[in-house]
């Protein structure tokens, strides 16, 4: 099957100059200038680590990411280790949905029986994102299903053991299921759960009136709705993460909702310094939306009682492929349309948020600077902004830091273990789709 598709980095220029927007187009004519981040920096007396770049003096807190994620943005400091980063073997295509299709909607169908409440509006904000139709792109599950066939003897592959496992499981929690594969199932179904709890939160906090093409839950049934809603997705996650009985597995999920609010504060309450910093801004996206890939991913694998070593690759793929999907989120915010992405567009410059994108076309247009620090929040500033970040190679960058990321996803699966079979060969195929998918979609 390899062989048959594209390299990385031509889809990615393709994608950009596919764009029908000025933006895009503006970007894919920009020269490759060599990318100089914040992140490269120095110690100041207090051992805190203090940026020379642009912001000279910007002293990151102490908790900050780990050595190997700063490693690899570091590395993002000229142009020619850009391209080192980038991958030059051909990426397969493989349909995904037919390899794990049947299994998510059975999954889907589990969540929408266990989110029944007592109360009918609860039940209602509840399941609203679970309906047939909306079930958005499903990624975070797609990624954890496939690393647990790919990393198994290739049962899902093998149709008299696989029937079992595509019937819905309507069981209640208090029934521990002994199948690995079941297990695996209730990580997706927990990893969605509190997906989507983030997004009623989120559209309160935002007052956001549209998601996947729908009324959000707050403009359908009112903001207190929409979070207890929330806290019911929540609380359904807890209990299914107890119900699975591994320490290990809950202290990780656990995390990852300590890890969302953490990186949403960061987002919505953030000094002047810590805006305009992409260190910034790849920790925060890396607590927002990698962690909870990464770490269902790491679930999936432990769940599957492989190693830690094999666990820590199977979070190396979630968490590459995270930060590659919310580069590109931010990239959309610019360049998409609204029709397509089922929600509004430049969201976060109305919001006041500097992504990445602004964050790069900063340090070629300084205007930028003090409009992401007065938070666009002006008239006319939202309008200038775009079109200032058009100018520049901004998105360019962006998607070459997103594109770095997919293909470290996809050397993460080339480390895996010698594959069991042919069924789980397709799986790491299907893998390396999905992170160069991540990187040329355009919803
Ligand atoms: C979407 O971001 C939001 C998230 C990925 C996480 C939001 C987290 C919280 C609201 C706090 C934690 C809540 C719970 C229930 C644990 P976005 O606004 O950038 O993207 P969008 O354009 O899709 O709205
Ligand atoms: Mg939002």
């Amino acid at each position: 099957m390899r062989g048959r598709g594209s390299t990385l980095l031509p889809l990615l220029r393709t994608l950009t100059s596919r764009q029908g927007h000025a933006e895009a187009a503006v970007a894919t004519r920009a020269s490759s200038v060599s990318l100089t981040t914040t992140s490269e920096s120095t110690s100041d007396s207090a051992g805190r680590e203090v940026g020379k770049g642009p912001l000279r003096g910007f002293a990151l807190p102490q908790f900050w990411e780990s050595r190997a994620q700063r490693q690899a943005h570091r590395s993002l400091n000229s142009a020619s280790a850009l391209e080192d980063q980038c991958l030059s073997v051909p990426v397969p295509y493989v349909d995904i949905e037919s390899l794990i299709g049947d299994e998510k909607n059975c999954i889907w169908q589990r969540i929408r029986h266990i989110v029944q409440a007592e109360v009918p509006s609860l039940t209602r904000s509840a399941e609203y994102f679970f309906q047939p139709g909306v079930e958005g792109k499903r990624v975070r599950s797609s990624a954890l299903l496939l690393v647990a066939s790919a990393l198994s003897d290739g049962e899902m592959g093998d149709p008299s053991k696989s029937a079992l496992y595509l019937k819905p499981d309507l069981r209640p929690y208090s029934q521990y299921p002994e199948e690995v594969r079941r297990k695996q199932q209730r990580i997706a179904e927990i990893t969605e759960m509190i997906h989507v709890a983030t997004l009623l939160h989120d559209d309160v906090l935002d007052d956001a009136e549209t998601r996947r093409g729908l009324n959000s839950v707050n403009k359908m049934f009112g903001n207190k709705t929409a979070i207890l809603g929330g806290d019911f997705l929540l609380a359904k996650a807890s209990v299914a993460l107890a119900a699975l009985r591994n320490t290990e597995v809950l202290i990780l999920m656990a995390t990852v909702i300590e890890n969302l609010v953490t990186g949403e504060m960061m987002q919505s309450r953030s000094s002047q310094d810590e805006r305009m910093s992409l260190d910034y801004y790849y920790r925060k996206t890396f607590l927002k939306t990698a962690s909870l890939i990464a770490n269902s991913c790491k679930s999936a694998a432990l769940l599957g009682n492989h190693s830690d070593e094999v666990a820590q690759l199977a979070s190396d793929y979630g968490y590459h492929l995270g930060m590659s999907f919310q580069l590109v989120d931010d990239v959309l915010d610019f360049v998409g349309s609204s029709s397509s992405l089922g929600k509004p567009t430049l969201s976060d410059l109305k919001s006041g948020i500097a992504t990445a994108p602004v964050l790069f076309a900063s340090q070629e247009e300084p205007q930028l600077v003090d409009l992401t620090l007065r938070k666009f929040k002006y008239e006319g500033d939202v309008d200038m902004a775009s079109r200032l970040v058009a100018k520049t190679s901004g998105v360019k960058k962006t998607m070459e830091v997103a594109e770095m990321h997919a293909s470290k996803a996809i050397k993460a699966v080339d480390s895996f273990p010698p594959a069991r079979g042919k069924y789980a060969e397709v799986c790491r195929d299907a893998l390396r789709h999905l992170a160069n998918s991540v990187v040329t979609r355009r919803t």
